[in-house]
This record gives C-alpha cells, sequence and structure tokens, in this order.
C-alpha cells in the first residue's frame, strides 16, 4: 500500500506524514526470538522480527530497540554497512512492525546492557523490511505505566503487549495445562456443557439470552455448571472436570467478573477426604512447578464456626494475627449504655486486640471508626492500655473486676489498643473482621511472600435472609446436609450443617463445594425448608429431581476460580490483570464497547420491546 495515496482506513491514520511505502514480508523467515541471542551467535546472520520499542539517534548510528514476545533485541543502522536501510530507518516511530536481516555482534566496549540478557550483542541492519506502521501509541508499552486503566482497557492489544501482562497470561496457560495433565492422569474426563441453559442458581443474578424460535421464553446463560456435572454423575463418568466460563450478573469488584473461569470438578462414590486429598495434590503440584515452592500438606483445616468467631469472616486470611474475642458476658457486666444496649436487642459485643497499638493517633482512630461504619456499625469504642493505666473514654464505665476479666481474656499487655464494636452478630464480625484485615496491611503484619491456605468446613447448610423472609442456602441449594442432622430440617432449620468446604489462601475464596445430596427425598426436604414448594421445584429443577430416581450415586465436588487462583500466583491486585479481555467494574467491554444496542429488527424478530432505562 502507498500512504500517499488516499484510500480506505485514512480517517484512521496519521500516517501520510511519513510518505512510507511498506514492505511485504515475501520469503523472509523469523530465525531468532528477540530474548535469544548471545555472544555465542556473534557472526552469526539472522532475521528478526517485532516491533520497535524505541528509536534512538546517535551521531549517524540508528538504534532500535526491537521487541517481541520474548524480549528485546539491539538492532544498528549504520550507513557504512547499508546506507539505504540507514535512511528508511530515520522513518520508524515506536510500535512500527520490522523484520531485520543482520550479522550479530559484540556491543562496543562500554556499551554493553547488564539488564538485558542479550545486553553484550547487537544485530548489524544489512536489510530492512517495514511490515507496518503504527499510530502513536496511547502509552508506551512498558512496565511501569501510568496510564489510566481506562484507556489500557480501551486499547488492550498495546497493554497485552507488555511483558508483564503477557506472562501473566503465559503463566495462566501453565496453570490450565498443568491442570489438565493432573486430573488426566487420575483418569477425570473433560465434558462440556451448554451455555444455552436454564437457571444454575448460585446466588447471583442470571444472564438471560432471548430465544427467536421459542418467541417470549429465555436461556439462561450458566452461573456454574453445578446441575450438568451431577447429571454426568447419574450417566455414570465418575469423574468429569472442565475448565469452563461461568456467567453471573453480580457487583463487581477487584476479584470478580461476569464472565470468569470455573476449574470445575465431581466425583462419584468419594466424601469429603477424597476431594481434600485430590485437590491438596494439585495446589501442591502447582506451587512447586510454577512457584518453586512446596506448601505444607495436608493443609490447615477449621470450621465454619471458628473462622467467624476468631476471624470475623468465612474467609480468614492466616497470614498474620490480630484475632477477634467475644467479650459480651464481660461487658454484661459493665455500665456502658452502648453494650448493654447492644445486648439487650440480641447482639454481642466483640473486640480486637491490636498489640502496640496504643500509638495510633486520635486522627487515625477516627478513620478506623469510619471505616467500621462501612460495615454497617454504629460505632466504635477503644482502650488504649498506656503505661500509667487504661486511656479510654470508655473506662470509667468499666469496674475493676470487668478490667481484669478483659484483661485475662484478652492477654491485654501495656502498649495494647482494643477497639469494640457492640451489634449484631452479622454486624459485629463483618466490621471487625475488615477492620483485622485492614489493620493487617496497615500495620505491616502480612509477609507478602506467605501463600496460607485452609480449607473452611462445617458450614451452615441455610441461613435466614430477613428481606426475603425465607432460609437461603449459604452454599446451593443442592448441598448435603450432615447425616446427623438431618432430622433438625424441618425443626431448626438454622442448626444444620452442610457437607460443603472452601478452600481459602490468603484470605481469598479461591474454591468450593460440597457433597451432594443423591436422594430425591432429601433434595425435596431441602427445598422444602428453602420455601420452594414442590410445584416451583418442579418447574425449575424437575429434570434433577427425576434423574436423581434413576440411580443416582453419591458425588460431590468442587469449583475453583481459575482467574482468582492466577491472580495470586501472578501476586496481583486485580482479576484484571490475568484475564485477556476483562470487563470494566460496571460490566463493559471498552475495546467493543460490549453491551451495545440491539438493532430494532433484531428486537423485532424477539418479540422485544425496550421501555424506559431502569438507570434515569
Ligand atoms: P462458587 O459459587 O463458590 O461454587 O464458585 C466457585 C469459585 O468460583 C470463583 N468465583 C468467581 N471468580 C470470579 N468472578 C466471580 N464473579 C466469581 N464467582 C465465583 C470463586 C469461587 O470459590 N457450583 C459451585 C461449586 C461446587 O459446588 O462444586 C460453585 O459455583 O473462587
Ligand atoms: P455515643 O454514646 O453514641 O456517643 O458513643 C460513645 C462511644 O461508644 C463512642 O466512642 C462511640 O464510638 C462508641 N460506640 C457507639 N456505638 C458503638 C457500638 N455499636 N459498638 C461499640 N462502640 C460504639
Amino acid at each position: 500500500m502507498n500512504l500517499n495515496e488516499p484510500g480506505f482506513g485514512d480517517e484512521f491514520s496519521d500516517l501520510q506524514e511519513w510518505r512510507l511505502t511498506l514492505d511485504q514480508l515475501g520469503d523472509w523467515q523469523k530465525t531468532v526470538d528477540c530474548d535469544s541471542l548471545r555472544p555465542g551467535d556473534v557472526d552469526r546472520e539472522v532475521v528478526l522480527m517485532g516491533w520497535v520499542q524505541r528509536r534512538r539517534d546517535h551521531g549517524g548510528l540508528i538504534f532500535v530497540d526491537l521487541r517481541d514476545r520474548a524480549g528485546i533485541t539491539q538492532v544498528v543502522f549504520d550507513p557504512q554497512i547499508a546506507s539505504q536501510c540507514h535512511e528508511r530507518a530515520g522513518a520508524l516511530r515506536s510500535e512500527f512492525v520490522l523484520a531485520v536481516k543482520g550479522k550479530v555482534r559484540f556491543r562496543p566496549e562500554g556499551m554493553t546492557n547488564p539488564k538485558l540478557p542479550t545486553g553484550q550483542i547487537e544485530v548489524a541492519a544489512a536489510e530492512l523490511r517495514i511490515l507496518n506502521s503504527s499510530k502513536t501509541p496511547p502509552f508506551q508499552v512498558e512496565d511501569d505505566l501510568d496510564a489510566s486503566e481506562n484507556i489500557r482497557l480501551k486499547y488492550r492489544y498495546i497493554d497485552l503487549r507488555r511483558p508483564k501482562l503477557f506472562n501473566n497470561l503465559v503463566f495462566r496457560h501453565k496453570v490450565a495445562q498443568m491442570t489438565r495433565a493432573y486430573l488426566n492422569d487420575l483418569g477425570f474426563i473433560e465434558v462440556e456443557t451448554p451455555v444455552l441453559t436454564r437457571s444454575t442458581p448460585e446466588g447471583a443474578r442470571d444472564y438471560l439470552v432471548p430465544s427467536r424460535v421459542n418467541t417470549g421464553k429465555f436461556y439462561a446463560l450458566p452461573q456454574s455448571p453445578q446441575l450438568f456435572k451431577q447429571i454426568l454423575m447419574v450417566a455414570g463418568f465418575e469423574r468429569y472436570y472442565q475448565i469452563v466460563r461461568c456467567f453471573r450478573d453480580e457487583d463487581l469488584r477487584a476479584d470478580r467478573q461476569p464472565e470468569f473461569t470455573q476449574l470445575d470438578m465431581e466425583m462419584s462414590f468419594i466424601t469429603e477426604e477424597n476431594i481434600f486429598a485430590l485437590i491438596e495434590g494439585w495446589i501442591v503440584r502447582l506451587f512447586s512447578e510454577l512457584k518453586g515452592f512446596t506448601p505444607p500438606a495436608p493443609f490447615a483445616r477449621m470450621t465454619y464456626g471458628e473462622a467467624m468467631d476468631l476471624y470475623g469472616t468465612d474467609r480468614p486470611d492466616t497470614r498474620f494475627g490480630l484475632l477477634l474475642t467475644e467479650v459480651t458476658d464481660l461487658v454484661a457486666n459493665s455500665e456502658f449504655r452502648v453494650f448493654l444496649q447492644a445486648i439487650e436487642r440480641g447482639g454481642i459485643v466483640k473486640a480486637l486486640r491490636v498489640p502496640g497499638g496504643k500509638d495510633l493517633s486520635r486522627k487515625e482512630l477516627d478513620d478506623l471508626i469510619e471505616f467500621v461504619k462501612i460495615f454497617g456499625a454504629q460505632g466504635m469504642a477503644w482502650i488504649k492500655l498506656q503505661a500509667d493505666g487504661w486511656q479510654s473514654p470508655i473506662a470509667k464505665f468499666l469496674a475493676p473486676e470487668v478490667q481484669r476479666g478483659l484483661t485475662e481474656r484478652l492477654g491485654l499487655e501495656t502498649g495494647d489498643l482494643v477497639l469494640f464494636v457492640a451489634d449484631q452478630r452479622k454486624i459485629a464480625n463483618d466490621s471487625l473482621g475488615n477492620l483485622r484485615g485492614r489493620l493487617g496491611k496497615q500495620l505491616g503484619l502480612i509477609d507478602p511472600e506467605a501463600f496460607n491456605l485452609v480449607w473452611v468446613t462445617d458450614f451452615p447448610l441455610l441461613e435466614w435472609d430477613g428481606n426475603e423472609k425465607r432460609y437461603t442456602s449459604v452454599h446451593h441449594p443442592f448441598t448435603s446436609p450432615v447425616e446427623s442432622d438431618m432430622d433438625l430440617l424441618e425443626t431448626a432449620p438454622e442448626k444444620v450443617r452442610s457437607r460443603a468446604y472452601d478452600l481459602v489462601l490468603n484470605g481469598v475464596e479461591i474454591g468450593g463445594g460440597s457433597i451432594r445430596i443423591h436422594q430425591q427425598d432429601v433434595q425435596g426436604r431441602v427445598f422444602n425448608a428453602l420455601g420452594i414448594s414442590s410445584e416451583e421445584a418442579k418447574e425449575k429443577f424437575g429434570f434433577l429431581l427425576e434423574a436423581l430416581q434413576f440411580g443416582a450415586p453419591p458425588h460431590g465436588g468442587i469449583a475453583f476460580g481459575l482467574d482468582r487462583l492466577v491472580m495470586l500466583l501472578c501476586g496481583c491486585s486485580s482479576i484484571r490483570d490475568v484475564i485477556a479481555f476483562p470487563k470494566t467494574q460496571k460490566a463493559t467491554c471498552l475495546m467493543t464497547n460490549a453491551p451495545s444496542e440491539a438493532d430494532v429488527n433484531q428486537l423485532l424478530e424477539l418479540c422485544l420491546k425496550i421501555e424506559g432505562d431502569r438507570n434515569k
């Protein structure tokens, strides 16, 4: 293409000014990657292909750092060696695509670059082919980058040229390959399940897809392949896995995407212990092969009750202390109105002891108080243990025996800060649990190199939903109750424990699963406890209830958030950094501008009409 002539695409192009004729690749072959040449290659004739990272002109010589996915090689255009080639090199700009034929030579004394693996050599260009030009990129292809994330997402193909992001995706590829190899060796079969399907409840909203041929009907995109994998067990597969895309229309956070990837598994004739051993083998292999260290197995285990009591969350970050302690019984004997009122209303009082925390300033304390309010706490009381006694607005309400009780239970020492929240159990746990996480970071208590894995077990089967005025599943409705708690299903549903388990890594839930209900009558009783009528159950899950009547084996499984796992292994703080084309917090794709409005004719065909705008 001659860029002097106007033509298609001119509105996208600011290249006219180069007055440049582009070359064809012809019969040239790339002979080496840009990270591979070493002193031993000196005098070799090579062909490099890649992108211009940087061009520098130095007293007649033009230097180009040529980049491909592997690395960088310095190419030098020397008028003494190839004058035409040197002349054309003057037109090169960042991100132009080149093919260069030349000879490897040592860099002159003092010009070597110890930061580059190829830093001792350079390639003296004999021939140059300019395969494509590039507009000035909106940001430099460099790892230390201050461009906004929105610009990076819009030009994702440029962002993905950055080694860090590219290597994250290579790492992700390795995790997927190792995972497949591990499971294949153990006799697992990878099966694909439908994307256009019925709702699979995992606690989020469904993405719906209207059906053209069935007017007024909708498919739901799977929140997980849960029901299909159970049905594969009924079908006799025994060991299934799938690396599978799941879709959930929920509020997004740094570790959530509307579409994300699960490593999904299911097995027949197994118990919890089999699953734990299988997963521990897998995680240990991933860590030792990809991170060079072997986490001690078996992994730690903690019941849901312990996790909530000590960490205020079912995702305990066990890399640091700062455990929570309930003190309701002790402060019930105090005269502090706020505590007494909370207890009267059925709430609890919980404390967080911060060793050495007495040095926090008033302003820092106020910030912490504002922080717990995000999680619904009304306020937070505090005590500082100064050398000359307790300093606190509430000390005067705590009689000496209450102070003694607190000292003993919390193991208080001079220099400590103690923070109290009095509220409903859920709010007290949520606010102090989150505060614990914040203080862990703020006070530098977390070893950034540590990977702490813990299984959380003995979840309750159900929890009361105050808004909906009914019980909902803590895991999902197909999770088996603990056999010995089964009789409580009708009498005290909140006391029933489930056979669910989560695996938590550094305070992030990376996986969760359960032993399932494989008997139709038990499934019916659980639906009943969830306030799902038998008609509704039949309408929504009739196929499952029916399948359970045709010889369903005992079975169970687990699913991992692959994106989250890779994020943690790569040391990234956002799941978006390990997904090639992620969505924004508002579930949009800035590159393609999805979602977009539908064509009027498409809507007509689907018999759909848009009325109003919920966001206005
Ligand atoms: P669960 O809902 O716990 O279980 O999901 C399993 C794992 O998937 C990851 N995950 C997510 N990752 C990114 N973005 C999201 N929006 C998102 N939602 C979940 C988490 C989570 O631990 N069918 C059951 C599994 C089973 O019972 O076998 C299920 O989907 O890391
Ligand atoms: P007040 O009487 O509301 O001014 O509160 C007196 C002290 O108790 C202040 O230090 C508040 O931050 C604290 N406080 C208020 N509500 C709570 C609560 N729910 N739990 C713990 N402390 C609280």
